[in-house]
């Protein structure tokens, strides 16, 4: 991240919140005072009080993540303030992080892993832990965008089918590109042996996987989530794992964070990771790069390139 922050240092005045904890709301307030631009994470909510508490002067607030549910981008651009996030820099990464997610909750591996650090007596078995087999099963993708998309090539690689749930039917060469075929979303929950989640959080998809859906998938499928946690019942999801209804799940995302749901942390089936989804070196660099490049461009009075609300441009 030195790279970037020092291009900022270049030309702004920049003030860097280093707390690994994220930056108290009461802080955060204080600080965006006065401001031409704020970089924030996902951890910071930009709403009617960021904004009166930023001043009329703002002119950017540029979210280091691809996601941006934590800003309300009608008011920003009520505000006439650009709103940026950083899209395509983190695909790869992402999706790289779904499948690392979707082999270790089918195959077990992070029950093996603990089986083997508690020093727990064991020995080779025909039956011992037996998973699903990946190759050439089903994957359902669950928001065909770009993480959705790079989800399914990795897929195909592995000879998976892969199908998908959409609200909109994807132009024929990117079918065909990544063999995927749409389904409605209950066909895709009743055919996919994997299902990975890649939709935004909105009101439609907060709790997109609840109870009911849980019993439509087969006891066999693996759930796997690397788009934003309320998008998943966390405790549908622990009762369908304890109940059977599902074989695993892998999640890199969860409804309070940092917080995980304790049963979700008792089950063997459920692979956890501290939203990590885009946590490498270069990924994270280039993340910085782009929200650099958006505030800069704001700045100057140019489009921002990966700007979120271009009605704001007029304003
Ligand atoms: C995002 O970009 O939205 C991720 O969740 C964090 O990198």
């Amino acid at each position: 991240m030195e790279a970037p922050l020092a291009r900022l240092r270049k030309r702004c005045d920049v003030t860097v919140h280093e707390n690994e904890f994220g930056i108290p709301r009461d802080e955060l307030m204080q600080v965006v005072e006065g401001r031409d631009a704020v970089i924030t994470m996902l951890t910071e909510e930009v709403d009617a009080g960021f904004l009166a508490a930023a001043g009329p002067q703002l002119a950017v607030v540029a979210n280091h993540a691809v996601g941006f549910d934590n800003i309300d981008v009608a008011a920003c651009t009520a505000a006439g303030v650009l709103v940026t996030n950083t899209p395509e820099v983190l695909t790869e990464t992402t999706a790289d992080t779904a499948f690392a997610l979707l082999m270790a909750a089918a195959r077990r591996v992070g029950e093996g892993e603990r089986l083997l650090r508690a020093k727990t007596p064991w020995i080779w078995g025909p039956l011992m832990m037996l998973g699903q087999d990946v190759h050439h099963k089903t994957i359902g993708v669950v928001g065909f965008g770009r993480i959705g998309q790079a989800v399914a090539r990795r897929a195909k690689g592995f000879g998976m089918t892969v199908i998908y749930a959409d609200a909109f039917t994807l132009p024929a060469d990117v079918e065909a590109e990544t063999g995927a075929e749409r389904r409605e979303l209950d066909d895709l929950l009743a055919e996919a042996d994997f299902i990975s989640i890649h939709t935004n959080l909105t009101q439609e998809t907060r709790h997109l996987f609840d109870a009911a859906a849980f019993k439509k998938m087969k006891p066999t499928a693996v759930l796997v989530n690397t788009s934003r946690g309320p998008v998943v019942d966390e405790t549908a999801l622990a009762e369908a794992l304890e109940s059977g209804e599902i074989f695993a799940a892998g999640l890199d995302v969860f409804e309070r964070e940092p917080e995980v749901q304790p049963r979700l942390l008792n089950h063997e089936r459920a692979v956890v990771i501290p939203h990590l989804g885009s946590a490498t070196v270069d990924t994270r660099e280039a993340m910085g790069e782009l929200a650099v490049d958006n505030v800069f461009a704001a700045l100057d009075g140019a489009r921002p390139p990966t700007l979120l609300n271009p009605e704001a441009l007029s304003s």
